[in-house]
């Protein structure tokens, strides 16, 4: 009885949300355009177009791909916003760098991301990344291209109804102050987050200028327990390295109060935080609790848990990468990026705030 109120009950929300996303007119979902920015959390190859020796090109990188192979993604298989770009039913948005990426292909979203690269300009500069600032000013290109096929009322309805996924941050952490003693001399860690913090709050409102209006922003994950941390630190037991957690978790503090204040300035603007932090944790912690086998144990890699790189072809590769929370020392397997992704697209309130994927599609905006 209760199981038949309660798919009533689903039912009734269904229909709610359908009438609210105002009878899509594009395909699939309504949305129109799916557009990410950030590091090699969410690149899928714009890497491979630029001198760089942050890369994932060869195997066994892209290993569960479909077709099998590498792409520029550094995982085994699709990354979140793969996952985010299928639910939606519409392509999964091109490399900014391809040389694909024009005319109606851009129409249906863009990837601005490149590996190695943070919130602020100067990390990865080392490495010639495309920085934040240059991803946005990538948009600002973009946008004029889809004005030119569309004109400027379409562009402008598209870009606001389209969704915004940015991922990035944890090298201005792991690959820039931490290693860095000039700006650790410079900023205290206080100063480093406050930086930071300003940084997203003047991007999300470029970005807004720009008319993005529903945008989802990732939390930084538990960086102390990813397995080259562990190295680095000369971990036997491999429990979480705490001092690189607390800068971590005071940092998805200030972002939360970051939002909340732009949310305020800008009613209109859905600015969704997601808590990448919790979920991660719990998976490496217990990982069996989610049908993982190794927590703090990279699929492929070099050394204790895996935490040195993944080099062709010395490296050794486990055979089922759906068993590991982590594929290479520093990033996720597709399987743990299904579960993220999952959590953007329905999640609770724990894990994605103040919306989620399928309540901002639901709400006009
Ligand atoms: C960010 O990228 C732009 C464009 O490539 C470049 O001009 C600028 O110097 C970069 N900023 C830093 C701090 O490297």
């Amino acid at each position: 009885m209760e199981a038949r109120v309660g798919s009533v009950g689903v039912l009734v929300l269904l229909t709610v949300a359908a009438l609210l996303s105002g009878c899509a007119e594009a395909a699939g979902k309504g949305i129109p355009a799916l557009f990410v920015f950030g590091d090699s959390t969410v690149d899928t190859g714009n890497q491979n177009y630029i001198t760089s020796v942050i890369k994932s090109n060869y195997p066994p990188y892209g290993k569960d791909f479909n077709p099998p192979g590498p792409t520029g993604r550094f995982c085994n298989g699709k990354v979140a916003n793969d996952f985010l770009a299928d639910f939606l039913e519409i392509p999964r948005p091109v490399n900014y760098l391809a040389p694909e990426a024009k005319g109606s292909r851009v129409l249906t979203g863009v990837n601005f991301a490149s590996s190695g690269s943070g919130y602020l300009d100067i990390t990865g500069a080392l490495f010639g990344v495309l920085n934040l600032t240059r991803q946005l000013d990538n948009f600002g290109i973009v946008k004029k291209e889809i004005i030119s096929q569309i004109g400027e009322e379409s562009t402008d309805k598209l870009l606001r109804e389209s969704i915004y996924l940015i991922s990035t941050g944890s090298n201005d952490f792991v690959n820039s102050y931490n290693l860095n003693p000039i700006l650790q001399a410079k900023f205290t860690p206080a100063a480093y987050e406050t930086l930071l913090l300003g940084t997203i709050d003047t991007n999300l409102k470029t970005l807004y200028d720009y008319g993005a209006r529903r945008v989802f922003i990732d939390s930084l994950s538990p960086l102390g327990c990813v397995p080259e941390q562990l190295v680095l630190a000369g971990s036997k037991d491999g429990s979480c390295i705490e001092k690189v957690n607390v800068p971590v978790k005071s940092f998805n503090v200030g972002l939360q109060a970051t939002l909340a204040s732009i949310r305020q300035q800008r009613p209109d603007y859905d600015l969704s935080y997601v808590n990448v932090y919790d979920p991660l944790l719990e998976a490496i912690t217990q990982p069996e609790k989610l049908g993982f086998k190794f927590g703090n144990t990279a699929c492929c890699g070099e050394g204790p848990f895996k935490g040195l790189p993944c080099v062709n072809p010395i490296s050794d590769v486990c055979d089922n990468a759906d068993d590991y929370v982590f594929w290479d020392l520093f990033h996720p397997t597709e399987r743990t990026y299904d579960i993220l992704s999952s959590n953007i697209i329905k999640g609770s309130g724990l894990f994605v705030s103040p919306m989620n994927l399928e309540q901002m599609i639901a709400k006009k905006p």
